[in-house]
């Protein structure tokens, strides 16, 4: 069986030259010397991690166009895309997972001090989202690149800012105050706007399309809550609680940003809804 149409001729697209195959296979450049076996695996799941990153940028920024045109559809369907890239991510750790401690030692000192710490797309994925700190900024001032695109996603309105501005003219009065907030400034938690949500996880028949999206959004903060989990229940795994290459206390630092959330109120409206305080038994 032979199928002609396969057989490429030197001026046709073929597989490997419209997806850069021999470019990407040639990215693998292996610091240790001999090569350590483990190396290899260290190197792919952290280029793999970065591509996805890279998609989940492309949708949220698509997010945010559909969403300021009031596009329902389109914003949930890419929402729905990204909170699969990060159950992918989230499951990808059992990977890296199956490389013991001494088979790392025998090249971690080789990545000093390189780190996912300097993960810009890590960064803005955050940022575009709504989570802000800019002190992280001044890690990537040697990389312009890096650094003019966590400064664009800093200073431009966030995710949440997108979504609060539909609810508000589609569903629900969002206040005042949050609207007009300047989106170049962290966020601040708003009780008032917890309230809101509150209403509405209260009477969900009543609020159906606010409540999906807010359960949406919340799915995909719990997803990237997960992911840091996983993250550094891997890091503890595999170097303990040594410092980490990019010079940080390693898992003391990582389990300290486990309360950052994109979407707080989403979270806290779940005060205004659970009135039983205690155990119930
Ligand atoms: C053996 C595997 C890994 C170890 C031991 C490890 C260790 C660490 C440590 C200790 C930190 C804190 C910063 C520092 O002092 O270096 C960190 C941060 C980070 N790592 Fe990993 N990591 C591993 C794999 C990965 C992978 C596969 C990714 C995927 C991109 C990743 C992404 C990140 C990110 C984004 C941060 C910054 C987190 C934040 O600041 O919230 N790491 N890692």
């Amino acid at each position: 069986m032979t199928y002609d149409a396969l057989v490429p001729n030197a001026s046709q697209l073929t597989y490997g030259s419209y997806l850069k195959i021999p470019e990407l296979l040639g990215l693998q450049e292996l610091q240790s010397k001999p090569a350590q076996h483990d190396e290899m695996l260290f190197i792919i799941i952290h280029q793999v991690y970065e591509l996805w990153f890279k998609q989940i940028r492309h949708e949220v920024s698509g997010m945010l166009e559909v969403i300021d045109e009031d596009r329902h559809l389109p914003f949930i369907k890419k929402l729905k895309r990204v909170n699969r890239i990060l159950d992918v991510l989230v499951h990808q750790i059992d990977i890296l997972e199956t490389m013991t401690p001494i088979e790392f030692d025998k090249f971690r000192a080789l990545l000093n001090p390189a780190s996912g710490f300097q993960s810009h797309q890590f960064r803005v994925i955050e940022y575009s989202l709504g989570i802000r700190d800019d002190g992280y900024l001044k890690y990537h001032e040697s990389n312009p690149t890096a650094y003019n695109a966590m400064k664009a996603a800093i200073e431009s309105p966030s995710l949440w800012d997108g979504v609060l501005a539909f609810l508000d003219r589609k569903h629900l009065n969002i206040p005042a105050e949050v609207l007009a907030r300047d989106v170049t400034k962290p966020w601040v938690m708003s009780l008032e706007l917890a309230k809101t949500f509150g209403g509405v996880y209260r009477d969900i028949e009543k609020h159906p399309n606010a409540y999906a999206m807010l359960e949406s959004l919340m799915d995909l903060d719990q997803k990237l809550l997960l992911w840091r989990y996983r993250h550094v229940a891997m890091v503890e795994r595999i170097i303990g609680i040594t410092r980490g290459t990019g010079g940080t206390q390693g898992v003391e630092y990582l389990s300290s940003t486990l309360s950052k959330r994109a979407f707080p109120e989403i979270w806290e409206a779940r005060q205004f809804v659970i009135t039983n305080v205690g155990c119930p038994m």
